[in-house]
């Protein structure tokens, strides 16, 4: 396709919208607050701000600039730099697709729990049992993800302008303005346990945000550094396609070194806040027990609970979080079909209508076949790095253990040593931007990013063991 006929952002803050939007999601709400409160605290913040201003400022800089160079999406971008590494392309282009069935499947969770805290059926939710024998049964979850995946179609359909950047635009800063005040509510909760102990919304921000560095081993510091990398490559939507294709929207005149500044301080600003808004709630009323939980059984399971214990103000408040939830899955799912979709475009040089209807058709029957694997097609399979799973998790596990580690340390690869870091540097300071960190970018592309993703690869895949 000409370049001429593709879409593009209208401004700089249409595009960092758009990418914050794809950058904030479920990991920022049901990961990263876990993650602080198990790893040290503030000792994790410290970790995770420090490998934000560095691997991911690297990353994130190096696809946005891929992106805008060649002005095509994941799929044909590495190959117009060089034929010999278009093959990262390919990889970049299968990641999203295998994420978009299971990321609508979620998505399909969280608006069923939006709909049910909406007519006020909050009671139900927070019942044992309730969360598995929603996505154990036969219809409901496939009639939730497909919704969610056809409202993700429509934005897509509808274009870079008028469809992404108008969506963003509008659900990122209701979005932000939820967060705060949920986080706000959520320090000044007081709760009485059993035992008669009051315990506050303030003992949990404690817990969230003092450094523990009690019986801290190199070992353990070595884990909290590889538990933060991984976090941030994910929050940060890197070897997914995403920001290569969202960078190809980016308009020539665009300040791209104070638009990827602002995405990564909109993704930490989210994933922070949302630590102040999860860990106190959960603190308050279920422990330090309640804190070992992330994931779908944080959300879905321990929270209506909660929700449920803060009386009438619970279904308001757990209304608002599902509605925040939803808006966070929502623009992270457009931001990963549009990868697929425009991949189908510059590709096949097909119609966008015609790409998004194909791909939409593809990810529904997979998104068919992760909901029954709950249920008439439900095994366990123990995967290489331990965990035991379904076909959700094992598609999890192909893209964000195996192919994304590769995809970002033959991004590295090939940027530091066949395109040369002033590839991208150009690019970025086209417009005579000042690049404060480029020797930071050089050494970062060059050497550091490459060793430590590696090593984290190897840890992740469960090859390279520590204690
Ligand atoms: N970055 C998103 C998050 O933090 C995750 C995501 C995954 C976004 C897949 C797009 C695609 O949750």
């Amino acid at each position: 396709m000409s370049d001429k006929n593709r879409g593009s952002f209208k401004g700089s803050i249409g595009f960092v919208l758009a990418a914050a939007g794809s950058a904030v999601g479920l990991g920022n709400i049901w990961r990263f607050p876990y993650l602080a409160a198990r790893d040290g605290g503030g000792l994790f913040l410290l970790v995770y701000l420090i490998l934000a201003v560095t691997f991911g400022f690297t990353l994130l800089t190096s696809e946005v600039a891929i992106g805008r160079k060649t002005k095509q999406s994941p799929l044909t971008a590495y190959k117009k730099l060089n034929k010999k590494w278009g093959w990262i392309g390919v990889l970049q282009c299968i990641v999203p697709f295998l994420i978009m069935p299971y990321y609508c499947v979620i998505g399909g969770w969280v608006l069923k729990y939006f709909t049910v805290f909406v007519t006020g059926q909050g009671m139900a939710s927070a019942e044992d049992g309730y969360f598995g024998s929603f996505i154990t049964a036969n219809v409901s979850p496939i009639v939730f993800s497909l919704i969610f995946l056809a409202v993700c179609g429509l934005i897509v359909i509808m274009g870079v302008s008028s469809g992404i950047e108008k969506s963003s635009k509008i659900l990122m800063p209701i979005l932000f303005v939820m967060v705060i005040a949920v986080a706000f509510y959520s320090l000044n909760i007081e709760h009485q346990w059993e035992d008669g102990t009051i315990v506050s919304g303030l003992d949990g921000l404690q817990i969230y945000m003092i450094p523990n560095v009690e019986g801290l081993t190199p070992g353990g510091l070595f884990k909290i550094v590889t538990d933060a990398l991984g976090q941030l490559f994910f929050s940060l939507s890197i070897a997914m396609g995403i920001m290569i294709t969202y960078g190809s929207y980016v308009p020539d005149e665009a300040n791209m070194v104070k638009s990827i500044n602002q995405i990564e301080f909109f993704d930490t600003a989210v994933a922070f806040l949302a630590g102040i808004m999860i860990v106190p709630a959960v603190y308050a009323f279920n422990g330090m027990e309640g804190l070992e939980k992330s994931g779908p059984s944080l959300i879905f399971v321990s929270l209506p609970k909660i929700f449920m214990q803060m009386g009438l103000f619970g279904h308001v408040f757990g209304a608002i979080f599902f509605a925040m939830v939803l808006f966070a899955a929502l623009t992270s799912a457009v931001s990963i079909l549009e990868a697929v979709v425009s991949s189908f475009i510059d590709k096949f040089d097909v119609s966008r209508n015609k790409a998004t209807v194909g791909e939409l058709i593809l990810a529904a029957v997979i998104a068919v076949a992760v909901c029954l694997g709950y249920n008439m097609w439900y095994f366990e399979l123990t995967l290489p790095n331990g965990s035991v799973g379904q076909i959700l998790d094992i598609l999890d596990y192909i893209t964000n253990y195996c192919l994304m580690p590769v995809i970002a340390i033959a991004t590295c690869i090939f940027i530091g040593w066949s395109l040369k870091p002033d590839g991208i540097i150009e690019e970025v300071t086209k417009n005579g931007e000042k690049f404060s960190r480029k020797g930071l970018y050089i050494v970062m592309v060059r050497f550091i990013a490459p060793v430590f993703i590696l090593v984290l690869f190897l840890i992740s895949t469960g090859i390279l063991k520590f204690k």
